[in-house]
C-alpha cells in the first residue's frame, strides 16, 4: 500500500512575511489531533526560504525541500545550489525536471536524469516531473513523450536509486491554466508509467509513488486522489493559500472516512445494529 504524498510547489512566490503566515497555518492544522491526514506532506520553497522552512517546520511532521538542484556536486558553478547544501538546510526532497525548467532552462531528459541521480547521491528524494505539452497531446504523442522521459531515468538510475524516486505526472497544458486532466485521463497515464517501470523493476513499480500535478485544487482533488495509481499531488497555485492546500489534504481525510465506511463488513454492520 503506497502512502499518499502531497507536495506544495511554491515556485518563485512568497516573502518572509507571507511565508510565515502560510507555514504557521499549515503547521497549526497539522498539529490538531482531529486532522490526522493519511498522507505525507512536503513544501518545496524557493532556496532563500529553506532556512525559514527549517525553523518553522522542524518537528512538525511536515517536511520541506527545494525546487531544483545543481547537476554538479560542488565547485565553480556560480549561482548553483548543490544537493549537499539542500541537505544542510534539512531538505529531504527536491523537485527535478519541472516542465518550467525543461522549457525555460532547456533541461533535457538525460540532464534531468543526471540531476535525479545527483539528488539521490546527496540523500534527497528527487520528485521527477514528466508530462506532455498541449501540442504533443493534440498530435497523439502523449504516451511516447512520457515514455521517453521515463526511459531516460531508467537509463541512468539503477534499481536502488529508483527506489528513492517519486515521479510526478504533470501534463504541461494543465499547469497553472485551470485546465485539469480528468481523473480517468490521469489514471491512464499513471498506470502506463507504472507499467513501464514494472517492465524493468516490478518491485520498484509497486512501491513508487506517482503524483499528479496540474491545477489540482480542493474541488477536483478528491476524485483525482481516489484513482488507484494516483499517489498524491504536486500542487502549485493552490499551495500558496493555506485554505486551498489544507482543503486538498482534507479530501484525503474524506476519502479515508468513506473507505472506512465501505470497509465495515456486513457482520460488523450487523453487530452495530444489535448494539442499538
Ligand atoms: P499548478 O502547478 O498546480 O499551479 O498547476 C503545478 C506544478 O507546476 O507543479
Amino acid at each position: 500500500m503506497r502512502r499518499k504524498l502531497i507536495v506544495g510547489n511554491w515556485k518563485m512566490n512568497g516573502s518572509l512575511t507571507s511565508n510565515t503566515a502560510l507555514l504557521e497555518s499549515i503547521r497549526t492544522a497539522f498539529a490538531c489531533a482531529s486532522f490526522r491526514p493519511p498522507c505525507d506532506i512536503a513544501v518545496c520553497a524557493p532556496a532563500p526560504y529553506l532556512a525559514q522552512c527549517r525553523i518553522a517546520l522542524t518537528a512538525s511532521g511536515i517536511v520541506w525541500g527545494a525546487q531544483d538542484l545543481s547537476v554538479h556536486e560542488a565547485g565553480a558553478y556560480t549561482g548553483e545550489v548543490s544537493g549537499a547544501m539542500l541537505r544542510d538546510f534539512g531538505c529531504t526532497c527536491v523537485i527535478v525536471g519541472h516542465s518550467e525548467r525543461r522549457a525555460y532552462h532547456a533541461e533535457g531528459n538525460g540532464f534531468v536524469a543526471k540531476k535525479a541521480m545527483r539528488a539521490v547521491h546527496a540523500g534527497l528524494t528527487p520528485i521527477v516531473c514528466v508530462g506532455e505539452t498541449l501540442s504533443e497531446r493534440e498530435t497523439g504523442q502523449t504516451e511516447a513523450v512520457v515514455a521517453s522521459q521515463v526511459d531516460a531515468l531508467l537509463a541512468v538510475l539503477d534499481r536502488d536509486a529508483l527506489q528513492r524516486v517519486v515521479l510526478a505526472y504533470e501534463p504541461v497544458w494543465a499547469i497553472g491554466t485551470g485546465m485539469t486532466a480528468t481523473p480517468a485521463m490521469a489514471q491512464d497515464m499513471h498506470a502506463l508509467i507504472r507499467m513501464q517501470m514494472s517492465a524493468r523493476h516490478a518491485d520498484v513499480a509497486e512501491t513508487m509513488r506517482i503524483l499528479y500535478g496540474g491545477s489540482m485544487k480542493p474541488e477536483n482533488a478528491r476524485e483525482l486522489l481516489a484513482m488507484p495509481d494516483i499517489d498524491g499531488g504536486l500542487i502549485g497555485g493552490a499551495s500558496l493559500k493555506a485554505d486551498d492546500f489544507l482543503g486538498i489534504i482534507r479530501t484525503l481525510v474524506a476519502n479515508r472516512n468513506h473507505k472506512d465506511m465501505l470497509d465495515v463488513s456486513p457482520s460488523e454492520a450487523h453487530d452495530g445494529n444489535n448494539a442499538e
